[in-house]
């Protein structure tokens, strides 16, 4: 059995993991990790299970396996450095992580042998987006690229990480440095750059599109999520792949979709 602690429990996402967990049969719900102003709240949802503030992520932490990580940067960049000495292994959903954190988890990894996994974007879907953007790009040199990202108007950040995600993909192979995000005034688009842009409206889950447009044609593809149960699903996934890794690793949801 895999005894899972979610940080974000209260969260829109977050919540949605847990339900799916306590459903499960290969995972229980050992610990729910709240934000102090959340430590009632968790106690409610989650009857039985120990739901602790942020202080007491140690603690809350003794008999886990798997942390998930669902809560917001701020949050999950202090974080998520510190839990591979937990002896705890690592899944990281939240987006928007500081750089600097991921470089630290990294090496908190390589000196203990726990293993993470850390995906902007959980479904199937979007895994799938990441690599048509790619074969994309490397197919269509010359085309100008611009990406869409719609998210509902609570989103803490701008662009998504799905969307950021797949800007990464397209410089790797395209080796375009530039980025412009959105365009206002007399700019014009010249030479190579991806243009990306990020509208915030009512309870949109998250659409992104991808056009890539030459003279003559245009190329677009658009993934919608309709609900979060996609991401959550995933996730779920993603902890009962990584739950006995012992490797050092920071790993991706490709590796667990076997793209
Ligand atoms: N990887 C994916 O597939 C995927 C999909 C969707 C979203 N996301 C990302 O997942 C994250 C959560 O999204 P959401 O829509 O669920 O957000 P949300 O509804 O705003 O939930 C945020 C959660 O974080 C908790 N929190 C806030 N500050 C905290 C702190 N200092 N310490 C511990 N917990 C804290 C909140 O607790 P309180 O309620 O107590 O404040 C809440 O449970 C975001 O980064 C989002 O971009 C990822």
């Amino acid at each position: 059995m895999i005894n899972v602690v979610v940080g974000g429990a209260t969260g829109k996402l977050g919540r949605m993991v847990c339900q799916l967990i306590l459903e499960d049969s290969r995972m229980d719900l050992t610990g729910a990790i709240v934000s102090s102003q959340g430590g009632n709240v968790g106690k409610e949802l989650y009857p039985g299970v120990v739901a602790c503030g942020p202080d007491a992520v140690r603690s809350c932490l003794a008999d886990a396996d798997v942390y998930v990580d669902l809560t917001t940067p701020d949050a999950a960049s202090r974080l998520i450095p510190s839990i591979p000495d937990t002896n705890t292994n690592l899944v990281v959903g939240t987006t928007a992580v500081d750089e600097e954190a991921v470089r630290s988890l990294k090496e908190a990894l390589k000196k203990t042998n726990n293993s993470a996994l850390m995906s902007a974007n959980f479904s199937l879907g979007v895994n799938l987006f990441w690599r048509l953007c790619e074969m994309m790009a490397s197919s269509l040199p010359g085309y100008d690229i611009e990406l869409i990202d719609i998210h509902h108007n609570q989103k803490k950040d701008s662009p998504s990480g799905t969307a950021m995600e797949a800007v990464r993909a397209m410089q790797a192979v395209t080796g375009i440095e530039a980025v412009r995000h959105g365009r206002e005034g007399k700019a014009e688009k010249r030479g190579r750059e991806i243009g990306v842009h990020s509208l915030r409206a009512g309870d949109v889950v998250g659409d992104h599109t991808v056009i890539f447009a030459g003279n003559m044609e245009r190329l677009e593809v658009t993934h919608r999520a309709v609900s979060r149960e996609a991401f959550a699903r995933g996730c779920v996934e993603a902890i009962n792949w990584i739950a006995d890794k012992r490797d050092g690793e920071l790993h991706s949801m490709r590796e667990v979709l076997n793209l």
